[in-house]
């Protein structure tokens, strides 16, 4: 199967099924609890219309009845779950999501900006406890994105905008913890860091050149 970049090149080469700019890329956003990654994967889903890529906004967890059920029975409660439910949970998400949402989708050529993905298993249940190489090893069927950003924010910065609306996860020791294993993943490269601590404008172009290298390189 083609991978997103393959199919870059297979746009640039001129291929006439693929004028409306359909490059099918697998692009997803992290980081933690109200660091703004949810308006700005969608600022950038506008930013990529604007200039004719076919994006669209997907998330985890997940729309479909797995997803459901997490937001349900793992994310509305006043304690935590044992945390290798929440990341065998997360984990059948996933499958289900990439496999009815995230393929298809690439296949239509479509670019997917994705709000939250295999790195937040690492980063919530691995600061949990859990070790990540278990973590890794039950994504394994989670196909690796194109290109993986970590909107990095001040746990301080971030706690204060999430007073209102605080959820199982939302402790400021827990999130300094998310944010050290998110770091340790920028370390393995296999995520992209971006200074989240701008104006919302600001880290929307960030993103957008980011993506748009990647995207026209
Ligand atoms: P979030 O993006 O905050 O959803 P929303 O803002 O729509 O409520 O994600 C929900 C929570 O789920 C968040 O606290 C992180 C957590 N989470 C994990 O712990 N592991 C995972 O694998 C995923 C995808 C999310």
């Amino acid at each position: 199967m083609l991978s997103g970049f393959d199919m870059v090149s297979t746009w640039r080469a001129g291929n006439p099924m693929a004028e409306a700019r359909r490059i099918g890329a697998f692009i997803c956003i992290e980081g933690v609890d109200g660091c703004g990654k949810t308006t700005q994967a969608k600022i950038l889903v506008k930013n990529l219309r604007r200039r004719g890529f076919d994006a669209v906004y997907t998330t985890e967890p997940s729309v479909g009845k797995v997803g459901k059920l997490i937001r349900r029975f793992v994310l509305d409660r006043q304690r935590r779950v044992p945390a290798a439910l929440e990341a065998l949970l997360f984990a059948a998400d996933r499958v289900d999501h990439v496999q009815e949402e995230v393929k298809p989708l690439l296949k239509w050529g479509k670019i997917v900006v994705c709000d939250r993905y295999v790195y937040s298993s690492l980063a919530y249940q691995g600061a949990a406890g859990l070790d990540l190489g278990w973590i890794d090893r039950i994504n394994q069927f989670a196909m690796k994105p194109d290109l993986a950003l970590f909107l990095d924010v001040a746990p301080g910065r971030v706690i204060s905008r999430l007073k209102k609306k605080k959820s199982v996860m939302e402790t400021m020791r827990n999130l300094k913890e998310v944010r050290e294993v998110y770091l340790k993943l920028v370390q393995q490269q296999r995520l992209i860091t971006l200074n989240g601590n701008q104006s919302v404008e600001e880290v929307s172009k960030s993103i957008l050149k980011i993506v748009l290298g990647k995207l026209e390189a």
